[in-house]
């Protein structure tokens, strides 16, 4: 449970108490019924809210909505504002997720995840000796073609109501004329470990080696320059002209792969959003290349009349039954989740309900199965960290949340002379060698290869619940493979255990991902309860404390929208 908790104390024996005593013990049980008891309190709004890991970027948001944007002109202006404020994860040179569920009732998903470029090849990360270099994690061959302009572009053409150049302007201004540099963005860029090595982002982020302190002004001329294209020329302002010349030129002297023509053809794709149900919750939730949905509803599906929860919220049995879901599922997302225009990705097949209570009837409440002992299922159809999330909801019931990323903070480290953005090491999210572990220890297979074109599997997992056909939940996070389970257990602890959306983001969470075949605990799991994991067999990390995730999330009840800002972060919930 929360570890922030105190306790009513129960009346002890021997307790010489009278009957002021017992009326006020009566009346603090009475107010722990109504009121959760050791509830840390949402931030609360009437009309529309941000939820975002940067403060700046949510009152960025927060300013369209209430100059008459709506939810995607929001996300258009956070998504832009967060690359000039947020350099570890809010990008132009990465990709990402939006998913939308509108007022009446439609609902997309969009797709701009990075593209391999045509010189990508399957083997690039390996050495002669046939192992897997780092290469796919540092510098310049390590970045996937950038999809971010093009989506935010596409879900502004299609859905969005304020003019673009509007809502590139608070980006331009804020790269432009500078902010002040918060404790957390000036203990960030100190401590990144890849800016220093690349003389551009040195320059730039760390001022050649006088870092920024906090309350500092951090002004970026040549962001704001770049900025101002894509503000003047939509998409065209960055895929072509200068900023392409550019990055093509800087790539071409560091031995980097990306073209001109990778650029040009660069296209974010609408795709459907899965959708499934979890005790009466409709659940709209991200597609390949995301790996997020299907784990959320295969493993929802393992839950539901399990009985899981009767164990209570942060037992030892509610863990070790999670644990034994995640497992499942990320031995299945090991073998067959991959980009779907490159790979027949079984998606009915794994959401079949028969196949899911099949995977589940394999799980003992009382040892574990270990991950050697357990490989992929066989559903039909089969063929032989660091990331940013913010959360949108607007004042006619749209709701958007967006998941992107360059991948690893700060991204490959590379910032391209003269353009002041960071570029994406997102080529890391393929399986370099299948069957070898990525940055995140995720084994992946043949489904998830390198090919020319081709998009990186994806943890990001953009999630919309829906409470009566309306919105009840907007929720993502960034957090490599342990974005999936996060999300999960968050909407766990609002559905099965009574939780508010605050205490649901804050309460400690757990990951398993089948390989390697560890228990990760985030602190506030309590001793006696590690102990009884272990007996079931956990291999658990107690050493070094963990941060699986940061959850961002908006949860719509009573009229009353109710921001959960994670504090693992420091952003912000910001509403009217
Ligand atoms: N780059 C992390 C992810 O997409 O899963």
């Amino acid at each position: 449970m929360v570890s922030r908790c105190g306790t009513t104390a129960a009346p002890q024996v021997g307790t010489n108490y009278n009957i002021e005593t017992v009326r006020a013990q009566a009346a603090l049980l009475a107010l722990s019924l109504l009121v959760p008891v050791y509830a840390r309190q949402p931030v609360r709004a009437k009309h529309a809210m941000v939820v975002a890991q940067e403060p700046l970027a949510a009152d960025v948001g927060l300013a369209v909505l209430k100059s008459g944007g709506n939810a995607i002109d929001a996300a258009v202006a956070v998504g832009f504002a967060l690359e000039a404020t947020y350099p570890f994860a809010g990008n132009i040179g990465g990709g990402g997720f939006l998913i939308a569920r509108f007022a009446d009732g439609r609902a997309t998903f969009i797709d701009f995840r990075e593209a391999a470029p045509k010189a990508a090849s399957r083997n690039m990360y390996l050495d002669a000796a046939g192992n897997v270099t780092r290469d796919s994690i540092e510098g310049w061959r390590a970045s996937g073609v950038p999809g971010t302009v093009r989506g935010l572009e596409l879900a502004h053409k299609k859905y969005g109501r304020k003019p673009w150049a509007d809502l590139l302007a608070p980006a331009v201004e804020l790269a432009g004329k500078g902010f002040p540099v918060s404790w957390s963005l000036s203990e960030s860029l100190r401590s990144s470990p890849v800016l220093a090595k690349f003389d551009e982002s040195k320059r730039i982020f760390l001022r050649n080696g006088r870092p920024y302190e906090p309350g500092e002004v951090f002004v970026q001329p040549e962001l704001a320059a770049t900025l101002n294209r894509i503000r003047a020329r939509g998409s065209t302002g960055f895929y072509e002209g200068e900023t392409a010349r550019l990055l093509v030129s800087a790539m071409e002297r560091n031995h980097g792969i990306i073209t001109l023509e990778d650029l040009r053809n660069y296209r974010a794709v609408e795709r459907q959003p899965l959708q499934g149900k979890y005790k009466g919750y409709t659940i709209v939730t991200s597609p390949p290349p995301s790996s997020g949905g299907i784990g959320i509803l295969q493993m929802l599906g393992m839950l539901e009349g399990s009985g899981y929860e009767k164990g209570g919220a942060g037992s030892a049995a509610t863990i070790h039954y999670l644990a034994e879901t995640m497992r499942r599922y990320y031995a299945d997302r090991s073998e067959y989740l991959g980009d779907p225009d490159f790979y027949k990705v079984p998606t009915a097949g794994l959401l079949d309900p028969a196949y899911i209570l099949s995977r589940r009837a394999s799980i003992d409440p009382d040892h574990v199965t270990p991950s050697d002992q357990l490989g992929a299922g066989r559903p039909s159809g089969r063929e032989s960290t660091e990331t940013t999330h913010y959360s949108i909801v607007d004042a006619e019931g749209n709701a958007v949340a967006v998941t992107y990323t360059l991948n690893a903070g700060y991204g490959s480290g590379v910032t391209v002379p003269g353009l002041g953005f960071l570029m994406n090491d997102e080529m890391d999210d393929f399986a370099s060698k299948p069957g070898s572990p990525n940055m995140f220890g995720l084994v992946q297979g043949e489904s998830n290869a390198i090919q020319p074109g081709k998009r990186p599997l994806s943890s990001m997992t953009p999630t919309i619940v829906l409470r009566d056909g309306k919105p009840f939940l907007v929720l993502g996070a960034p957090g490599g493979s342990t974005i999936i389970t996060a999300v999960l257990q968050v909407m766990l602890n609002i559905f099965d255990f009574g939780m508010n959306v605050q205490d649901a983001v804050d309460a400690p969470r757990v990951h398993h991902q089948w390989k390697p075949d560890r228990l990760q605990l985030e602190r506030g799991i309590s001793p006696d309860t590690i102990a009884l994991l272990r007996q079931r067999g956990h291999a658990v990390n107690d050493s070094r404390p963990v941060v699986l995730a940061r959850i961002e999330a908006i949860l719509i009840d009573g009229g009353w929208l109710q921001g959960g800002q994670d504090g693992r972060g420091a952003g912000k919930a910001a509403g009217y």
